[in-house]
């Protein structure tokens, strides 16, 4: 009797992030040469799927790409199925996911390996719940997806703000100036935790602490009076204060996620430069974060991820990411992926160990 020769298809969705080609690689490398599976590449994340655009993965495309930032197959933010922005009237949205259930019985796809983060995963279980066998793997710079200890991404991100921490550490001292130091992250303050507490930053801003200006301002001033003439200060891109709220950016076309924050650090050092008469300069590191080689860290997760599930879709285990908790992998319903998303918890064992070594956190 002749075995049916499984097809799955891959694709990246959401944001861009150090590692998702590493991931690709390992799907596509396992399901060739452990299974002997067809592997197809959806391009641009559900447009592909939208616009039946795909390609063949063979052996010889995804070889050579481990340390190769992106993604080979690119990626879109703008593309849910069930949201799709009408080209015609702006504002309207609509569900083409037909079209998108059309393409995925045309191609004869097996399974779907969704690599993306939140909105990504929860169009995911959408289709898992109308009944596409699906398979995703968590993805973000910010780290923030429930049901896994860590994404792939973040790791890179770190590593470049740390390095830009490290850098406006001299300049810093040299000026006798506060600098400070903008992360990405959304609404969660991962980014700016690690790489704050990494750099050694003086004082770290996170979403989820709001932060009192004054205070940041008498952490400041009492450094300076310990004869520390400069201070580091590490902000999340949704820090925001007491009382107050987040800072947009502007506001895009992701139906998922149409708010794009950033300039905090602006208004924050307007306001220290008033309140403690030094002179202060903001920078916005932004998607520099996002770009490059992949850290060993994420290649070597990014890898762990792929392989996994494509033991998931050996066993037909569908409507899961693969997660991570302590140092396994585990299956994550879909469902519980798209409830939300992971914040910095007020008690973390980092946000504890930093305040003992007299980080503030501007609270
Ligand atoms: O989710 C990843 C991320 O880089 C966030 O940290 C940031 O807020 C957002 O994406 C930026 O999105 P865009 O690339 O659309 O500007």
């Amino acid at each position: 009797m002749k075995m049916h020769k499984k097809r799955i298809a891959v694709l990246t969705g959401g944001g861009d992030c150090p590692g998702l080609n590493a991931v690709i690689r390992a799907v596509a490398k396992k399901a060739i040469l452990e299974f002997g599976w067809d592997v197809i590449g959806i391009e641009d994340g559900y447009e592909g799927l939208i616009f039946d655009r795909h390609r063949r993965l063979d052996y010889r495309d995804v070889s050579g790409i481990l340390t190769l930032g992106g993604t080979i197959l690119g990626t879109s933010n703008r593309a849910d199925p069930y949201k799709y922005p009408s080209a015609q009237k702006k504002g309207i949205f609509k569900d083409v996911s037909d079209a998108v259930m059309r393409n995925i019985r045309k191609l004869k796809i097996d399974c779907l390996v969704t690599i993306g983060g939140d909105g990504t995963l929860t169009i995911a279980n959408r289709l898992a719940k109308d009944g596409v066998p699906v398979v995703g793997i968590p993805k973000t710079i910010d780290n923030d997806i429930i049901g896994t200890d860590i994404t792939f991404g973040f790791d890179s991100a770190v590593r470049i703000a740390t390095e830009g921490i490290d850098r406006l550490h001299t300049t810093a001292q040299s000026h006798h100036r506060v600098m400070i130091m903008e992360v990405m992250g959304r609404r969660a303050g991962w980014i700016a935790l690690y790489s704050g507490v990494a750099g050694g930053g003086d004082i770290i801003l996170i979403p989820e602490i709001p932060y009192d200006l004054n205070a940041v301002a008498g952490k400041v001033k009492a450094r300076n009076k310990k004869g520390k003439r400069f201070s580091i200060v590490v902000i999340a891109e949704g820090a925001m204060p007491k009382g107050g709220s987040v800072t947009v950016k502007k506001i895009v076309k992701d139906p998922s996620d149409p708010v794009r924050l950033g300039g905090v650090s602006f208004m924050l050092g307007d306001s220290l430069e008033r309140l403690t008469g030094i002179e202060t300069r903001a920078v916005v590191i932004g998607h520099l974060q996002r770009g490059g080689s992949p850290t060993h860290f994420d290649r070597i997760l990014g890898t762990q991820l792929g392989a996994k599930a494509v033991d998931m879709i050996d066993e037909g285990q569908f409507g899961y990411m693969v997660g991570v908790k302590k140092d396994d992998f585990i299956k994550v319903p879909l469902a519980t992926v798209a409830k939300g998303v992971k914040s910095v918890p007020a008690d973390h064992m980092l946000i504890k160990t930093a305040r003992e070594l007299g980080t503030s956190f501007g609270d």
